[in-house]
């Protein structure tokens, strides 16, 4: 499956797309097309663009218009890989707040999407939360997740949940926190000091994807059974969307399950000389006891 990032939200679970380039979508629109194939179970479903010229902008709206399914568009305003800042995209957006507000502008007059939102950093080098915060507000989006970086702080600086909060504090959208959650405790902490609206997580559920499950049905602690469930699940998903193919793409997500349990190196020998979808639900059956 595409990098996804997961939102939850008072039991409502927002799925937004990995980001689409602009440019990519209007040029070479098969091959994204299929990035943005959509599962029934995404739903709301937001697809992410990124883009800095406003004509572009505007085809790649007018195509996203035509495909069924999708709730939302969410303009990426985070990124911070140098080819994606050296085209004024991404979190480059944030040095320059007068473009960022015509481009929100331009998919608000173009989208005929129920939602228009903006991912962002805390700003390019330095922090401005409150300031982005009214283009967002201006310009009518209908809610923001904030990662709390800067570009500058790329994934490692200290996630600054105060930062955050002046942007929640800031504004009356709805806000979503983002930033090293990572464990349904860090959830709660998060949620109580930013006063958010929802939470995004990304890194903390690979390997670790019941964390939603734990956020949802407020459980410090999961049972041995219900991961097993998850991950037959997951499997499920990753064969029905990959095909047999599926079954070696899981090896590295059962390698992460499997990392801390008692004779995880075996288990990993073994299942990754398994091809047979059936043969890895028994392997599976047996080791998550
Ligand atoms: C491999 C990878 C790909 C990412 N792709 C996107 C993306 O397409 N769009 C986006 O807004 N953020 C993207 N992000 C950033 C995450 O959404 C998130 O803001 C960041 O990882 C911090 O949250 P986390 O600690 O929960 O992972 C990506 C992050 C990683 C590690």
């Amino acid at each position: 499956m595409p990098f996804r990032s997961i939102v939850k939200k008072f039991g409502v679970d927002l799925t937004y797309s990995e980001m689409i380039s602009s440019n990519a979508l209007v040029y070479h629109s098969e091959k994204t097309h299929k990035m943005i194939q959509k599962s029934p179970l995404e739903t709301p479903y937001i697809v992410q663009i990124a883009g800095s010229d406003v004509d572009v902008i505007k085809k790649a709206v007018l195509i996203l218009n035509e495909v069924e399914g999708i709730d939302g568009i969410d303009l990426n305003c985070g990124c911070p890989v140098p080819k994606v800042i050296s085209q004024n995209s991404g979190s480059a957006l944030l040095k320059d707040l007068d473009q960022m507000a015509k481009i929100i502008s331009c998919i608000k007059k173009y989208s005929n999407k129920r939602y228009t939102s903006v991912k962002t950093r805390l700003g390019f080098s330095e922090k401005i939360p409150s300031k982005i915060a009214k283009v967002c507000e201006n310009e009518g989006v209908d809610f923001v997740a904030v990662h709390g970086r800067t570009r500058s702080g790329g994934y490692k600086a200290e996630v600054d949940y105060d930062a955050i909060k002046e942007f929640k504090d800031s504004t009356n959208l709805p806000i979503i926190a983002n930033g090293d959650i990572d464990s349904f405790q860090k959830a709660k902490f998060v949620k109580e000091k930013t006063n958010c609206d929802a939470l995004m997580i990304g890194r903390g559920a690979i390997g670790n994807p019941w964390i939603f499950y734990q956020i949802k049905n407020s459980l410090s602690e999961i049972k041995k059974d219900k991961i097993k469930e998850i991950i037959r699940e997951h499997l499920n998903e990753v064969i029905k969307f990959y095909g047999k193919n599926g079954v070696k793409i899981f090896r590295k997500h059962l390698h992460l399950y499997s990392k801390t349990l008692p004779n995880a190196s075996a288990f990993r020998d073994k299942i990754n000389k398994i091809s047979n979808p059936q043969s890895l639900v028994d392997e599976i059956e047996n080791f998550f006891t």
